[in-house]
C-alpha cells in the first residue's frame, strides 16, 4: 500500500487529508513491565518508524480492567505510569509521536458503544483472545472482556489509522476492526479509514523460553525476559531455555526451541539465516546462549538506564507520576481533537446528537 493511494482514497471518500505519511496507531496494556516478545514483535518497530509514519501510541488502561482478577486498583496507576515510562525508554519520542493514556480521552468509550451496535454477536463469539482469557468459567467473564475488541476497534478508527503495527496474536482483532469499519461505512456512508495490520515476518510471535509451543506472555513470567531483567537473570533464563538434543545450529521451524532462540538472535544481530548458520557452524548451544545473553544485555542496557532516569526511585512512584504528567497531558491534548473530530463524523453519519 503506498501513501499516495491512501491519500487518493481519502479524497474520494470525503475523509480528512493527513499529509503524505501513512498514520499508524498501536496500543499496549499497562499490565506490568513489557517482555522481549512485546519489544521485538511490536514496540521496537514503533520507535524505529516514527519518522516514516505519523504515529499515535496509547496505553490502553480501559482494556486492562477487563479481567477483574488481574485488576488491582492500587497497582494500576503505577502500571500506567510504568508503561508510559517504558515506551519513552524504548525510544518513543513525544515530539515525534502522540503518546497518551486511553482513559484520558472519553471518545474511546463513546465510539466503542456506537461500534458495538454495528458488531454482530457472531463476530465476537469467534474471538480467540476472549476464549483463552475467559477460560473454562465463561459465564463469569466480564462483559468488558467480551467487547474488548470493539473498544480496540474504537482506538484504531478514532485516529484514522492506515496501519496497525502489532504482534501476530492481534491479527484477528485487526480483521474484526476492518469488518466493523466496512459495515459502518456501508450502512452510514464513508466515515472510517479501513486499517490494515502491520505484522512482521520475523519476531511477531516470540515463544516462551521454557515452553516454545506457547507464546511468550506477561501471564507466564518464567518463560519471559522482561525489559528490566538484570544481566544475571537474562543469562539464567537463556541458559535454561528449552532446546533439543541435536548438534547442528540451523533455522528449522520444527526445532521450535532453537528456532525461537535463533529468531531472537537474528533480530538483535541482523544477518541472513545462512550467515548465522555459518557463524555457529561447529559451535554448540552454549555459545549461542552466551552470545544471545551478551547481545540482549547490550540492547537493554540503555533502555534500562532511561527507564530508571524517568521513573526515579521505584519506591516513590508518585515522583514518576509528577515527572511524566506533563508529557501525558500534552499527548492527550494532541490526541483529543483528532478523536473528537472522528467521533463527531460518526455521530453525524448515524443521525445522533
Ligand atoms: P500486550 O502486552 O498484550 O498489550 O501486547 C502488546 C504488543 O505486543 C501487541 O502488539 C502484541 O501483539 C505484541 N506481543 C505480545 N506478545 C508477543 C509475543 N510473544 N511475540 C511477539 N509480539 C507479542
Ligand atoms: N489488544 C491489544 C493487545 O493485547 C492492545 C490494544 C488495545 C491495541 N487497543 C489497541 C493494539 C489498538 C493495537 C491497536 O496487545
Amino acid at each position: 500500500m503506498s501513501g499516495n493511494t491512501q491519500v487518493a482514497d481519502r479524497a474520494t471518500a470525503g475523509l480528512p487529508q493527513k499529509g503524505l505519511r501513512p498514520r499508524v496507531l498501536s496500543g499496549i496494556q499497562p499490565t506490568g513491565i513489557p517482555h522481549i516478545g512485546n519489544y521485538l514483535g511490536a514496540m521496537r518497530h514503533w520507535a524505529a518508524e516514527q519518522e516514516q509514519y505519523d504515529s499515535v501510541f496509547c496505553v490502553v488502561d480501559l482494556h486492562a480492567i477487563t479481567v477483574p482478577a488481574n485488576h488491582h486498583p492500587a497497582e494500576l496507576q503505577d502500571n500506567i505510569i510504568g508503561m508510559a515510562a517504558a515506551l519513552l525508554a524504548i525510544g518513543i519520542d513525544p515530539q515525534k509521536s502522540v503518546l497518551f493514556i486511553q482513559s484520558h480521552i472519553p471518545a474511546h468509550a463513546e465510539l466503542s458503544w456506537i461500534l458495538g451496535c454495528v458488531t454482530s454477536l457472531g463476530w465476537l463469539n469467534r474471538m480467540h483472545q476472549f476464549k483463552s482469557k475467559a477460560g473454562e468459567d465463561r459465564e463469569n467473564a466480564s462483559a468488558g472482556l467480551y467487547t474488548y475488541p470493539v473498544l480496540q476497534a474504537a482506538d484504531i478508527l478514532l485516529y484514522d489509522a492506515d496501519l496497525v503495527p502489532v504482534g501476530d496474536d492481534q491479527r484477528q482483532h485487526i480483521e474484526l476492526t476492518r469488518d466493523i469499519a466496512e459495515r459502518f461505512n456501508e450502512r452510514f456512508g464513508p466515515t472510517f479509514i479501513v486499517p490494515a495490520p502491520l505484522i512482521r515476518e520475523s519476531g511477531a510471535r516470540i515463544m516462551a523460553l521454557d515452553d516454545p509451543t506457547a507464546k511468550m506472555s506477561k501471564s507466564h513470567p518464567e518463560g519471559a525476559i522482561s525489559l528490566l531483567d538484570t544481566p544475571s537473570a537474562i543469562k539464567k533464563k537463556f541458559a535454561r531455555a528449552v532446546t533439543d538434543s541435536e548438534r547442528t545450529i540451523t533455522f528449522s521451524p520444527e526445532r521450535k526451541g532453537l528456532y525461537n532462540l535463533l529468531t531472537i538472535y537474528q533480530l538483535l544481530a541482523g544477518g541472513t539465516d545462512e550467515a548465522i548458520e555459518e557463524h555457529f557452524a561447529g559451535k554448540g548451544y552454549k555459545e549461542l546462549k552466551a552470545e544471545l545473553t551478551e547481545l540482549l544485555v547490550a540492547e537493554l542496557a540503555p533502555i534500562q538506564q532511561r527507564y530508571r532516569d524517568l521513573v526515579g526511585d521505584p519506591a516513590h512512584p508518585k515522583q514518576a507520576k509528577a515527572a511524566l504528567a506533563p508529557i501525558l497531558l500534552e499527548g492527550a491534548a494532541r490526541a483529543r481533537p483528532r478523536a473528537e473530530a472522528t467521533l463527531a463524523r460518526a455521530k453525524n453519519a448515524m443521525g445522533l446528537g
